[in-house]
């Protein structure tokens, strides 16, 4: 059911009241934490903890921990009017928009970090960005304490991240991923598409299409190496600038996935302003 009289909190009191009549009535509280600018993408998840609880708050928040001195911080997209309006297609109750201060009250001190996975991957090229994702995603979960959390799969090192620290923490929270949801052309919907110019857009789709040839060479255990080496090649001759195209373990993200049930394949690659990720997961077990 829609809820075109969705709440918004801007202070972690206010929404602690409204949480609190919630938990009153023994209602369930699904969480879909998100940076705005929302695409079918993040409504999807949205949708998926509608599906699975009866109160579902959505976080817009721009964290300045998970940026880089030299990332886009500043022109990252804030657009909270038009994703008030599309979450009002949505059951979702109420929205949590904090100021920076609110969620850093006393700037930086204690932080969450994940070292085993924080600091491969996109974490070596984005060095300090996971700790800045984890430690944000922790304050939130203690913010909103909710029962069920949802993330995309699209930003598989940080769903496992996520995963990680809340076994690790004991954390009270089932996290749960989602499938991500593609343009037409195969290209993972993502804020920081807005940065590509139309002619890119298409060039961008480039992307999937390698990640499935990669990850058709793997279902089938052929020509796995050649493979992955034509794909970087013609991604690069593009004009993608790769900063990884690998594949994994889907569960640890270790560099060993011939013994696991589930390997991933991730990319990772700039094209004009835009920094893009995405991945495949190719089930081993059968
Ligand atoms: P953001 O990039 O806004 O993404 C919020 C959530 O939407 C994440 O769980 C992300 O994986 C998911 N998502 C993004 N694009 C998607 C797509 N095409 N299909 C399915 N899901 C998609 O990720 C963040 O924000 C931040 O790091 C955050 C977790 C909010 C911490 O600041």
């Amino acid at each position: 059911m829609k809820n075109d009289q969705q709440d918004i909190f801007y202070t972690i009191n206010d929404l602690r009241k409204f949480l609190v009549s919630a938990r009153d009535q023994n209602k369930t509280i699904g969480f879909v934490p998100t940076m705005g600018n929302l695409h079918q993408g993040h409504l999807d998840l949205v949708q998926r903890a509608c599906d699975l609880s009866d109160v579902v708050i959505v976080s817009i928040f721009v964290n300045p921990m998970q940026f880089g001195p030299h990332e886009d911080f500043d022109s990252y997209p804030r657009t909270l009017n038009s994703d008030r309006q599309a979450l009002a297609g949505y059951a979702c109750d109420a929205i949590f928009a904090p100021t920076v201060r609110e969620i850093y009250p006393k700037g930086l001190n204690t932080e969450i970090d994940v070292p085993s996975l924080t600091t491969i991957l996109c974490g070596h090229h984005r060095p300090g960005h996971f700790k800045g994702v984890a430690t944000v995603v922790c304050k939130l979960f203690n913010i909103v304490q909710p029962d069920v959390a949802i993330f995309g799969n699209k930003d598989y090192q940080q769903l496992q991240i996520i995963k990680a620290m809340v076994q690790d923490l004991l954390l009270p929270v089932r996290v749960i991923g989602t499938d991500t949801k593609r343009e037409p052309n195969g290209l993972a919907m993502s804020s920081r598409n807005a940065y590509l110019l139309e002619s890119e857009k298409q060039l961008a789709s480039m992307l999937y299409s390698s990640l499935t040839k990669v990850a058709q060479a793997v279902r089938d255990d052929t020509q796995i190496k050649t493979t992955l080496k034509q794909q970087k090649q013609l991604l690069t001759s593009a004009g993608f600038i790769l900063d990884y195209l690998e594949i994994r373990d889907a569960e640890d993200l270790s560099k060993t996935y011939v013994e696991a049930d589930k390997a991933v394949v991730l990319v990772a690659a700039k094209l004009g302003e835009a920094r893009l990720i995405d991945n495949i997961i190719v089930n081993l077990s059968n």
